[in-house]
């Protein structure tokens, strides 16, 4: 299945989306990872995606579109893939749609996470990832069990994001109300859209995910 999470900066979707490729045996795809590493590997997209980024705007359709049907073009998504951070204009849902639609699959579920303002700024400001596996962290809501030393992999190497400060998360924030949140009523009129509350704890937001999930396949 093709199951998109929506929601503002720090809502979980990166968190979630790693626990459903585990469980579920889908694929996550990340367009900010993605954007991310085209910005370190300094390609044109990168480099036009770099400044836009860093001041919490929205990346061009053109740039996004671009990347995510190379991706989506690969054999490994064919078993089903969780949309993390896309789409995020009405542009993009569109172009999913068509795409979608030309290999004859729709989405089976778009699932909005539902979370509070203040508590996303919190959450992204304290936010820090294993620089070897990847694993997400937080300073105040999900420490390393050791200090300094990965849970997941043992590495002692931790990295912060240049856009996970409390300024440029306001951005974000203001980015996705404007851009990205009446995406939910389109959704909402395929039939296909699930609200899900996420102020409640990682283990309770994944066992809600993986319920609906389920269900899709
Ligand atoms: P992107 O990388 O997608 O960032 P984002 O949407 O701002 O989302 P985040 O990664 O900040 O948050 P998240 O919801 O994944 O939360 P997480 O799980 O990490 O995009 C970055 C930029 O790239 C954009 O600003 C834009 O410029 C560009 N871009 C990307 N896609 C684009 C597109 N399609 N079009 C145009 N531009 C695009 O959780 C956050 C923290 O909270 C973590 O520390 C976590 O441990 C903690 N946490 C998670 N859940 C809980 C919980 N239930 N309780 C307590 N703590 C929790
Ligand atoms: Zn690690």
């Amino acid at each position: 299945p093709v199951v998109i999470l929506l929601g503002p900066p720090g809502a979980g979707k990166g968190t979630q989306a790693r626990r459903l490729e585990e469980g579920h045996g889908l694929v996550q795809l990340s367009t900010g990872d993605m954007l991310r590493a085209a910005v370190a590997a300094g390609t044109p997209a990168g480099l036009a995606a770099k400044s836009v980024m860093e001041a919490g705007g929205l990346v061009s359709d053109e740039i996004v579109l671009a990347i995510l049907s190379d991706r989506m073009a690969q054999p490994d998504v064919a078993a089903g893939v969780i949309l993390d951070g896309f789409p995020r204009t009405a542009g993009q849902a569109a172009a999913l749609d068509d795409m979608l639609a030309a290999a004859g699959q729709c989405v089976g579920a778009a699932i909005s996470l539902e979370v509070d303002d203040e508590a996303m700024i919190a959450r992204v400001a304290g936010r820090f990832t294993c620089g070897r596996c990847g694993e997400g962290y937080h300073d105040q809501f999900k420490q390393t069990r050791q200090e300094g030393v990965c849970d997941k992999c043992g590495g002692t190497e931790f990295k912060r994001r240049a856009d996970d400060n409390a300024e440029t998360a306001r951005e974000r924030l203001k980015a996705y109300h404007d851009q990205t949140a009446p995406l939910i009523a389109h959704y909402e009129s395929m039939g296909v859209l699930q609200r899900v509350d996420a102020m409640a704890s990682i283990e309770e937001v994944a066992g809600a995910l993986g319920q609906l999930v389920s269900a899709l396949s």
